[in-house]
């Protein structure tokens, strides 16, 4: 795609993650901002700076003291206490993350194997027959918000749809609308969120605990101290949308690239059964596709970095999918190299923050992979249908229609 400088020039300045153009054109503007403004300043949501190359958005991730995470989005959603433990600084931060390390640790996600699997058998044989699809919703949404919603906080099924939709009203703000339209919004569904997570609180204070995250954390001492409500609403609160809605972004990402470049089914197709071969095919699209484009960090001293001098109180915001393609981190970083060594992409973060979830991500993937790669047969994006992308807090597809070719008989 090639598109005149002049206009990149103007999305640098009017970068937003919310905006559509910035996201279609996205290379052609990280290409841009690494070479020549890689600390760019763009005019919307208030004014703030975006990083672009690998070291400096490395070295800002690895500074949590002089850039806060609170908040983490830009604009920010407007919650007045963190969001736990994405937005905690330190020394709460170590805290609150220790809290919830064992639950997501790779031996507790590797016990998890059996259930997983089932789970996507079940979303495979739901699709089998069928002669069309919506592999976001019915795939790339279902496995995630599953397995975050079932197999961690015990939600029963009824509930599964509002909640998504809830949370999708947070994380995928209207690209047409105004901030305060969209910090309206997000905040109101962040209180529906809440108010059902202390009804469902309130379930396990009287009809008994059970195994689920939120029982830990309300049996859970900090110091001697139980958490608060607040606390154990600010786990919820990203917990949900982070367990879901980034796994979905990347995985509606790949069943799109399925369609559109059967060769990299091919390629793949050659190594889900090598588990070696797998691991590092699913960092590679995690590097090549990361479906968080950013996250932003506040100035809490007037500082120098990376040559461009802070005030307190200016806004930073990573960005981990331009980091990704830095030429002088990875040799032809446009390229999907699904055997790629080393590979130190900045796909899950970086740092204190670095992604909690990244066992279970990567094993959501992996069993998807096999068992879709293995059963469903190839498709097409559905003639007079099209992929529609979403922007916001997280990049990907929210409808993939697709119609498949014969399915295999038994
Ligand atoms: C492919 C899927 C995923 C990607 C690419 C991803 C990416 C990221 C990134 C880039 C960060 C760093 C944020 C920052 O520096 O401020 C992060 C943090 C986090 N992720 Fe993920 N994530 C994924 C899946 C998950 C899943 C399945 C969960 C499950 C609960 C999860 C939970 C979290 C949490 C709780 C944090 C905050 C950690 C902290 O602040 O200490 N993520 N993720």
């Amino acid at each position: 795609m090639s598109v005149d400088d002049g206009v990149i020039g103007k999305l640098i300045e009017h970068f937003s993650l919310h905006d559509k153009d910035c996201q279609k054109y996205q290379h052609e503007i990280f290409t841009e901002m690494r070479k020549s403004c890689p600390v760019a300043h763009s005019v919307e949501h208030g004014g703030y700076y975006a990083l672009s190359r690998y070291r400096d958005v490395y070295d800002a991730a690895h500074k949590p003291e002089l850039f806060s995470s609170f908040p983490v989005t830009i604009p920010p959603f407007g919650n007045p206490t963190p969001m736990i433990p994405i937005e905690a600084d330190p020394p709460m931060h170590r805290k609150y993350r220790t809290l919830v390390g064992a639950q997501f640790s790779p031996k507790s996600v590797e016990a998890l194997e059996p259930y997983m699997r089932e789970m996507v058998r079940g979303i495979v044989d739901g699709l089998v027959g069928k002669s069309e699809a919506d592999l976001a919703k019915e795939v790339a949404v279902a496995l995630p918000l599953r397995a975050i919603l079932e197999l961690y906080l015990g939600v029963p099924e009824k509930d599964w749809e509002m909640l998504k939709n809830e949370f999708i009203y947070m994380l995928q703000p209207d690209p047409d609308a105004t901030d305060e339209e969209n910090q309206e919004r997000s905040m109101q569904a962040g209180l529906n969120c809440t108010m059902y997570f202390a009804e469902m609180l309130e379930e396990r204070r009287t009809q008994g605990y059970g195994s689920d995250l939120i029982s830990h954390l309300d049996q859970a001492e900090l110091e001697g101290e139980r958490l608060t409500d607040d606390e154990i609403f600010g786990f919820c609160l990203v917990l949900v949308p982070a367990g879901f809605d980034t796994t979905a972004s990347v995985l509606s990402r790949l069943l799109l690239m399925f369609a559109e470049k059967p060769e990299v089914r091919d390629q793949l197709e050659q190594v889900i059964d090598d588990p070696g071969k797998l691991d590092l095919a699913i960092e590679e699209l995690i590097r090549f596709m990361p479906p968080q484009p950013g996250v932003a960090r506040n100035v809490t001293e007037a500082c120098e970095f990376a040559g461009q001098e802070l005030a307190e109180g200016d806004r930073l915001l990573l960005l981990w999918p331009s980091a990704n393609r830095d030429p002088e981190e990875f040799p032809n970083p446009d390229e999907l190299v699904l055997d790629r060594q080393p590979n130190r992409h900045l796909g899950f973060g970086s740092g204190i923050h670095r992604c909690l979830g990244s066992h279970l991500a990567r094993l959501e993937l992996k069993i998807l992979l096999q068992e879709f790669l293995h059963r469903v047969p190839r498709y097409r994006v559905a003639p007079g249908k099209e992929a529609v992308w979403h922007t916001g807090n997280t990049w990907g597809v929210k409808t993939v229609p697709v119609v498949f070719e014969q399915w295999e008989t038994a």
